[in-house]
């Protein structure tokens, strides 16, 4: 038996239009309703899943590039990932859910508030991937875009408050005590009057403390400031890197120092390395998806075009695919690091075409080259993640049903019968289901 380890699946496009753009996954879903999330859901509840997290950008991004981000609808239109929390509570009882939010969106008390809320209701399931995004900063406040690490200051001061706000009922404040006819004791409740570099409010908070632990904290910020703030603050870190020993061992080190620095234990942070798999039926299968990728047609480079257009607010889908691409054409906007990854090693004077069959190229499990395999190939990898003290595993996918099964149905069974997936949940919400292996 191999060791355990803990699954979550990233909904990568947010709240968003599902499928959208692949013509066989046109089911005519409306993605507006909660009816296709619950079924998800469900889905992965019946699994074996610790939690679902839900992407989101609260912003269409810049006032100049907003049509290439909503035309295909890789950038938007998101709705709000925390309103739709209370309908994935109510379908399933284990999952633990968590929407992406932005400290730049909610102030403290509010967020205090409706978190503390959602985890009364949700029976502990609630979790919270805290971004730092700076985008979308003019729809909060004409103040100054805040920089990088600042963004981060800002983020930590907000939880700081919020945890702050929901320690402010002392032990022993609520009674509930029918026999003196007294609710609470007011005397035991703090003003915390927080007065900081970013936020200035006064509690206490107007709502009722919770046992079994906060609502878990996930961060997805790999440069050095998202590691520290991961190491100070996180129960769970979202890991995007190449999935070699080294690099695993190395990443996993550097949070765990992070957690260190900060008086944390090691295993107080579970980190989540993200795949996305394609699985097949036979690696005969396996080895034709990976052949034909080599030679993608134009209406897969157009497909890429688009997505890296939303991405890199640059429109691409314009150009001559066989002429070299003009890096002058990404504004200052654009991060320096996205460009990097379309353009790999090629350097500029490489065409388009180039650039985008790149993208396009997938990769057999077996040599590691890439995530098409089939479900005992990708278990193989799995387990050998686990071998190098892997905590867990976060697929990465829309919420369409048929998403969800090539990528479900013959998995679930491999990974259950080694004993890399649970089985059961813990009593006690997402921080007991976490803290179980
Ligand atoms: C798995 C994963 C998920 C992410 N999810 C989001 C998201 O939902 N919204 C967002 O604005 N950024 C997301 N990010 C990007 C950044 O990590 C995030 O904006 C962060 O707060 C700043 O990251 P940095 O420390 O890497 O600069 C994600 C990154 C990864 C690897």
């Amino acid at each position: 038996m191999s060791r355990p380890q803990h699954f979550g699946w990233f909904l990568a496009r947010g709240f968003g239009p599902q499928g959208w753009g692949y013509p066989a996954l046109d089911w005519d879903y409306d993605w507006t309703r909660p009816e296709i999330y619950r079924d998800a859901a469900r889905t992965l509840e019946q699994a074996g899943f610790d939690l679902v997290i839900i992407e989101d950008a609260p912003s269409l991004g810049s006032p100049s590039t907003i049509d290439l981000r909503v035309r295909h609808a890789f950038g938007g239109p998101k709705h709000d990932p925390l309103l739709l929390a209370p309908y994935l509570f109510q379908a399933t009882t284990h999952l633990g859910v968590v929407p992406t939010v932005n400290p730049a969106a909610y102030l403290p008390y509010t967020a205090a508030r409706q978190f503390a809320t959602l985890q009364h209701l949700s029976g502990h399931r609630l979790g919270l991937n805290v971004v730092t995004d700076t985008g979308s900063a003019r729809h909060f406040s004409a103040a100054p875009q805040l920089g990088h690490d600042e963004a981060y200051d800002r983020a930590e001061e907000w939880l700081a408050g919020i945890r702050d706000l929901w320690r402010s009922w002392d032990d022993g404040a609520l009674l509930a005590d029918r026999a003196t006819d007294v609710f609470a004791d007011g005397t035991r409740l703090r003003a915390v009057e927080h007065r900081g570099e970013y936020f200035s409010f006064d509690g206490p908070l107007n709502a009722v403390p919770f046992s079994g632990g906060d609502p878990a904290i996930v961060s997805p910020g790999g440069s050095g400031r998202g590691l520290g703030f991961a190491g100070a603050n996180s129960d769970v870190q979202l890991a995007l890197a190449p999935l070699n020993e080294k690099s695993v061992r190395d990443y996993r080190a550097k949070v765990h120092a992070a957690a260190i620095a900060e008086g944390r234990r090691p295993e107080d942070i579970k980190i989540l390395f993200a795949i996305q798999p394609v699985i097949t039926a036979s690696s005969e299968e396996a080895d034709r998806i990976v052949a034909a990728s080599a030679h993608p047609d134009d209406a897969a480079l157009v497909q890429i075009a688009r997505k890296q257009s939303s991405d890199l607010e640059t429109d691409l889908t314009s150009l001559d695919l066989d002429k070299p691409l003009d890096l002058s054409i990404f504004g200052a906007h654009v991060s320096r690091g996205s460009i990097q990854r379309l353009i790999g090693d090629r350097g500029d004077g490489a065409p388009l075409r180039a650039h985008l069959t790149a993208l396009a190229r997938a990769g057999r499990i077996t040599d590691r080259s890439g995530f098409v395999g089939t479900a005992e190939e990708f278990a193989d990898l799995i387990e050998e993640l686990g071998d190098w003290g892997n905590d867990g595993v976060l697929l990465w996918g829309d919420f369409h049903p048929v998403t969800l099964h090539r990528t479900l149905d013959e998995l679930v069974p491999v990974l259950r019968r080694r004993g890399i997936l649970r089985r059961e949940y813990a009593e006690g919400g997402l921080q007991a289901n976490l803290r179980q292996f």
